[in-house]
């Protein structure tokens, strides 16, 4: 077999088989395949597409060059939940324990954020003592016993998204819908779990920015999740705006506890409830949606699922008082009002740039190898349809200067724009992909 007979094969529009699928990716992380010629054949797809046979095929072989984690040490439906990446996401923190307390077993493996989005590992470690690299064996004890555990990557999954996505991101190929699925898929396929949830973003904050492009993806994920054997669902939400009012790391765990402690509603809550629903009925712990939400309200109300996110603190080193005193996370130094100099109606709210804002005060990371300050960022108090009046606050920063804190307002203010008239409040949830 010959790259060379592939590439063109591709470029023609065929079908690559899946011995021929398994021969690239072999050979690409092995090395024996150049980068000029994977380059060529990731634009030959971008262009061409792949059908579903072909994306099912990249995905298994991409899973299988690296570890897949065995989770079958651990009793009950393992679920999971992948988020394509927003601002001010702090899903997993309410979801994973609201879900846990039902009886799902959470055996979830997160990421550290990078730009302007944030990392599930970054806001847990805003819990003192947090430990995200229990090891293996205590990983699947605390499972058995608590029904959640929430760690870093332990395993080499996925070593051919490493190499591929290095190389789709600077040869402009990144945004071709099968190599999107292989790529997520593939790595969700190979954490292990039997359920998997997906949460697609779209709008300006996201990677998707059209409705219609995110259904595609959301088609395509549940699709190959399918496919490949797992209970799968996704849903489509907006990211027009940061999701619910924190965006930094111990401000959206704050945040996050306020909607476990059924103080804070609003799209955050709606998000976790509609994400939750789909892993209940998908594990077939409930018969319907409607049915799960109850089950997952109840969660709220009963408290279980605070007490869950203070058990699975406890169980990885971490201080649980912080849970009921949230005083005892990371506080910064100073707080501002970024105040409104005009009064309107807030009809658009740049919401990568308020990420940015949040990275720029030391709260997320410009490069991989930077340190990140737990404490800072901000905390909208307005958002799109909202009436503001001029001297209203927009929303607080938390910095660690003064000075720091007047630019990270002056661009709060320059990332919203007002309209005289009123704005309709977008629709949060676009679509259930099931
Ligand atoms: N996220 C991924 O993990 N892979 C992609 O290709 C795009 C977004």
């Amino acid at each position: 077999m010959l790259m060379t007979d592939l590439i063109a094969k591709k470029r023609d529009g065929g079908e690559l088989s899946t011995e021929e699928i398994k021969y690239m990716i072999e050979g690409y992380v092995r090395g024996e395949i150049a980068d000029y010629q994977m380059s060529a054949m990731c634009m030959a797809i971008l262009f061409r597409g792949m059908s579903d046979q072909e994306t099912l095929d990249l995905t298994m072989a991409m899973m299988h060059s690296g570890e897949v984690v065995d989770l079958s040490a651990i009793e009950g439906v393992k679920a999971d939940k992948h988020s394509t990446g927003g601002v001010g996401d702090k899903t997993s923190l309410i979801l994973c324990p609201m879900v846990a307390a039902c009886g799902l077993r959470i055996a979830k493996m997160s990421g550290r954020g990078l730009g302007h989005t944030g990392g599930t590992l970054d806001k847990l470690e805003s819990f003192p003592g947090y430990n995200i690299s229990i090891g293996e064996k205590r990983f699947i004890e605390n499972v058995n016993r608590c029904g959640i555990a929430l760690i870093g990557q332990t395993a080499d999954i996925v070593p051919a998204d490493k190499k591929l996505y290095a190389l789709r991101d600077v040869t402009g190929t990144v945004p071709s819908i099968p190599l999107i699925v292989s790529s997520i898929m593939s790595k969700k396929l190979a954490s292990g779990a039997d359920v998997i949830v997906l949460d697609v973003k779209c709008g300006s904050g996201a990677f998707m920015k059209t409705e219609e492009d995110a259904r595609e993806l959301a088609r395509g994920l549940t699709r190959i999740g399918r496919l490949a054997g797992k209970k799968c669902a996704a849903v489509i939400t907006d990211m027009d705006q940061p999701l619910g009012r924190a965006v930094g790391n111990a401000l959206e765990v704050k945040e996050a506890i306020s909607v476990l402690k059924g103080e804070t509603k609003g799209d955050l809550l709606e998000l976790c409830l509609t994400l939750g629903s789909c892993m209940l009925t998908e594990a077939g712990f409930c018969p319907d949606i409607e049915s799960a939400r109850e089950k997952l309200l109840a969660t709220i109300e009963s408290g279980a699922a605070l007490d869950k996110l203070a058990e699975l603190v406890e169980a990885q080193d971490g201080d649980k008082r912080a849970v009921y005193d949230t005083s005892l996370l990371p506080m910064a130094p100073v707080q501002l009002e970024a105040v409104s100099e005009v009064s309107g109606f807030l009809s658009h709210i740049e919401c990568e740039k308020v990420g940015l804002i949040s990275m720029h005060l030391g709260g997320g990371r410009a490069t991989k190898e930077s340190e990140i300050d737990l404490s800072v960022g901000l905390v909208l108090h307005k958002k799109v349809g909202d009436r503001v009046e001029q001297g209203e606050s927009l929303g607080t920063i938390h910095a660690t200067t003064r000075e720091k804190a007047e630019e990270a307002a002056r661009l709060l203010r320059a990332c919203c724009t007002f309209s005289d008239e009123p704005v309709e409040r977008p629709a949060f949830i676009k679509a259930i992909i099931r």
